[in-house]
């Protein structure tokens, strides 16, 4: 299932347009704190699909049924462009476990470009639910391979997406490669460019939240 989180007006619907804003931009620290918002707001309607078991809690006034999580999920991201968004993820899902994965766009002369994986550390994944960070799902390259090599720690029960903005061809892709996810995403946009940027998109989520790079 796709759920654009932006198809009812909310607050989300304020940080999405600050976090597209070229001036609002500017300022660094906002832009890292709309995305860890967007976070939030993204583990909060996708924890309502996650499964619950009822217990009994002692309270100082006598016992109260509750509802738990059965068990905490995995949450992971790809550096460094998902790191805010996965903090928003953090925050609510506080003692959840962690994995990352460091992966870059390796460009070539000609606009083209791959994806290189470098470094990647993942608790057994088998029967858990996986909740990756991907801020901008453009291409869905680098999030496929970085699923596809997730998948070597046990199959998870069950797979979510979070991104900021996605476009509809990533959609597509991903959900080609991995039919049974649900992606949870802040605003979808129609076009990508020749070099895998998403139109109107936002630019460069990594140099937004972390200064620009040079290419190595
Ligand atoms: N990554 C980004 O930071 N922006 C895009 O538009 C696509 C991928």
């Amino acid at each position: 299932m796709v759920y654009n989180l932006s198809v009812r007006h909310s607050l989300l619907s304020q940080w999405m347009s600050e976090i597209r804003d070229m001036e609002i931009q500017k300022d660094r620290m906002r832009f890292r704190r709309n995305m860890e918002r967007i976070g939030e707001v993204a583990a909060y309607e996708l924890s309502r699909h996650l499964p619950f078991t009822e217990r009994l809690v002692q309270t100082p006034m006598g016992e109260s049924m509750v509802n738990v999580m059965n068990g905490q999920p995995v949450l992971t991201t790809i550096l460094r462009a998902g790191v805010p968004l996965y903090q928003g993820l953090q925050n609510y899902f506080d003692q959840a476990d962690s994995a990352f994965i460091a992966a870059y766009r390796k460009h070539h002369r000609d606009g083209s470009f791959e994806i290189e994986q470098h470094y990647i550390t993942c608790p057994a994944l088998e029967g858990r639910v996986l909740i990756i960070a991907d801020p901008m799902l453009a291409t869905g390259a680098s999030l496929i391979l970085a699923l596809e090599t997730l998948m070597g720690y046990g199959k998870p029960a069950h797979i979510h997406i979070v991104t900021a903005i996605a476009c509809s061809e990533g959609i597509e892709n991903v959900l080609r490669r991995f039919p049974d996810c649900d992606i949870w995403a802040g605003d979808i946009d129609d076009e990508l460019t020749a070099k895998g940027y998403i139109v109107p998109g936002l630019g460069d989520a990594g140099d937004l939240a972390f200064g620009s790079k040079q290419q190595g």
